[in-house]
């Protein structure tokens, strides 16, 4: 990666800013612009060297940081910063050389430069939506923190990350605010759903206002906004080889702020965090409360980043340890109790219940009436997933895809694991990606059921949105975690499907219907993260060495998995 000298307005002339406004200019910056429509594998090859080289100073960096004086437990984790070797999918194998921009690819970079905010003169995000034909704008014109991530990963991998800098220090100051709802006032490492800025024509003054869940729809914190910070201090890290905005005092103390929101100890007697319904991209309700999937696949990976970058002074040690014993306890539980299979439903379905002290077999008393009708047939003889919640006498069934493409990026899935998601995925692709990648989750709350748990949400009726609708902006995680699996002719089958219809549709929020096949009901038009999703995951196969950006590294030394099968009846 260039090292970061972009020009996200594109305002200066040049050849170099034609090319970033067509977002190739990371491909090579001395190409004629007649190369460029189909460029030269071996250009990119010395860009994914370069890649590699940059990335393992960082890596170098963080390993010698990680054995200074640190206990062999943490020693488990030093493996995760592995340049260079970022995927099962090695370069010269496949056809990534076969990639030739799509018209759409070139109009997908200039509708999301459109969607860029500034903030006194720099740009600090992307509006959630650019469309200008809706009545309704809502809180669309804001900057989401978790829809600018994919914006932030496709600036990154075009060699731009002031944006994604300006926009980390941004919600950094945010999360300093004090946070009220009415008289209550918010944990301080709260960080914002959402801000906006609010450009005052006659002062010429710009301020902002942010939403840490006081104004969105149910009220309810994002738990997901800073994990993903996390997440993307550490892709901004790794991509740019500047290890100097991470070991910042401000970036540290927002770390901590975070983690001290997510380890403190309560009553639980899981590794697993305790959420409200609403707490994530699914932001109202959907009967994801508890221990939803998407949330604590997030954590994990917000963990195991933190884990890399935190300072190893005394403050900075004392909550390292911390994140090594509950990664240690969370991959477990994780791993041992969400994780299904048709091995895993068959012994479900033939539970006891009632079951008391520490030699049950059925840890959580479900019970196998709950199981529903549609996974006997759903679940494949090959393949499994991480249900969507599990606490007490609660299995949530459904599959979600964010939750479960993330488990494989994070290495919280082991890669048998992953390789079982991916099975699951082709053996159930009419049901998960049908007409457009992909599922949100799967299947969706119908007639009773949507009415108690959706609390009869006119928004979220079967087979839309949130309930069962399809969301191209999660073809950038699909594509990621088909490449860490060593498939990327999956990803390939979703971006050629999701191309044949998203620029025709305008970039749409949202699909509905069984198959994905129709425009949603109540989708935004020109949706950022839709457009920012395809453009991430068509460079991510064309350059498999961006995956370190997203995808950490198994930890070889973390205890191997002892199924809940063979656990439950030792
Ligand atoms: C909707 C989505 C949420 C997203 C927001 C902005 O509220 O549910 O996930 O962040 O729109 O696009």
């Amino acid at each position: 990666m260039d090292g970061g000298k972009g020009n996200v307005d594109g305002t200066k002339g040049g050849m170099r800013d034609g090319w970033k406004r067509s977002g190739l200019s990371n491909v090579n910056s001395h190409c004629s612009l007649a190369e460029m429509d189909g460029y030269d594998i071996s250009k990119l090859r010395i860009k994914s060297k370069l890649n590699s080289e940059r990335q393992r100073s960082y890596d170098e960096r963080s390993l010698s940081e990680l054995t200074s004086g640190l206990s062999k437990c943490l020693e488990g984790y030093e493996c995760m910063y592995s340049p260079g070797r970022a995927s099962a999918y090695s370069p010269g194998s496949c056809e990534w050389n076969s990639f030739e921009p799509h018209p759409i690819f070139v109009d997908a970079w200039e509708s999301l430069r459109r969607c860029l905010v500034n903030f006194r003169g720099q740009p600090v995000g992307t509006i959630a939506a650019c469309d200008h034909a809706s009545e309704e704008v809502l809180n669309y014109d804001q900057v989401f923190v978790r829809d600018f991530v994919p914006s932030a990963m496709a600036f990154l991998m075009n060699g731009e990350p002031d944006i994604v800098k300006n926009f980390l220090l941004k919600t950094l100051q945010l999360q300093g605010w004090e946070k009220k709802v009415d008289r209550f006032k918010l944990g301080e490492g709260a960080m914002p759903a959402s801000f906006k800025v609010l450009h005052d024509p006659v002062r010429k003054t710009d301020t902002i206002a942010a939403d840490f869940g006081e104004s969105a729809i149910g009220r309810v914190a994002p738990v997901d906004s800073g994990f993903w910070w996390i997440i993307l201090l550490r892709a901004y890290t790794k991509s740019t080889g500047d290890l100097s905005l991470a070991e910042t005092p401000d970036c540290q103390r927002g770390m901590k702020l975070i983690l001290t929101l997510c380890l403190s100890e309560g009553f639980d007697t899981f590794p697993t965090l305790l959420c409200a319904d609403g707490c994530s991209m699914i932001d109202r309700r959907m009967g994801i409360y508890g221990y939803p999937i998407e949330i604590q696949a997030l954590f994990f990976m917000a963990l195991r980043s933190a884990l890399v970058m935190l300072k190893h002074d005394e403050e900075g040690r004392d909550f390292i340890e911390r994140i090594v014993r509950r990664l240690h306890a969370l991959s477990f539980h994780m791993r041992s109790y969400f994780w299904l299979d048709f091995q895993q439903l068959n012994d479900i379905y033939r539970y006891k219940t009632e079951e008391y002290s520490h030699t049950a077999v059925n840890k959580f008393n479900v019970i196998p009436d709950s199981i529903p009708d549609w996974l006997f047939d759903f679940m494949p003889g090959r393949g499994g997933y991480f249900v969507g919640n599990v606490s007490p006498a609660r299995m949530d069934f459904r599959w979600f895809a964010l939750g479960n493409c993330v488990a494989i990026l994070s290495s919280l899935a082991t890669p048998d694991q992953s390789s079982a998601i991916m099975d699951l995925l082709e053996a159930r692709w009419d049901e998960l990606v049908g007409e457009m990648p992909i599922k949100i989750c799967y299947p969706a709350l119908d007639c009773h059921e949507w009415r108690i748990v959706t609390g009869c949400d006119p928004k979220n009726t079967r087979w839309s949105y949130h309930n069962g609708g399809s969301w191209p902006v999660l073809l950038w995680l699909l594509t990621a975690a088909c490449i860490k699996t060593g498939r990327p002719q999956i990803a390939r089958r979703a971006i050629d499907i999701a191309e044949s219809r998203l620029l025709k549709d305008s970039w749409p929020e949202y699909y509905d219907g069984k198959l994905g096949r129709y425009i949603g009901k109540q989708a935004r038009k020109y949706q950022t993260w839709s457009i920012a999703g395809y453009l991430v995951a068509k460079m991510m196969l064309e350059d498999p060495s961006t995956l370190g950006m997203i995808s950490l590294e198994e930890d070889k030394l973390m205890k191997p998995i002892i199924r809940r099968s063979s656990s439950w009846t030792c």
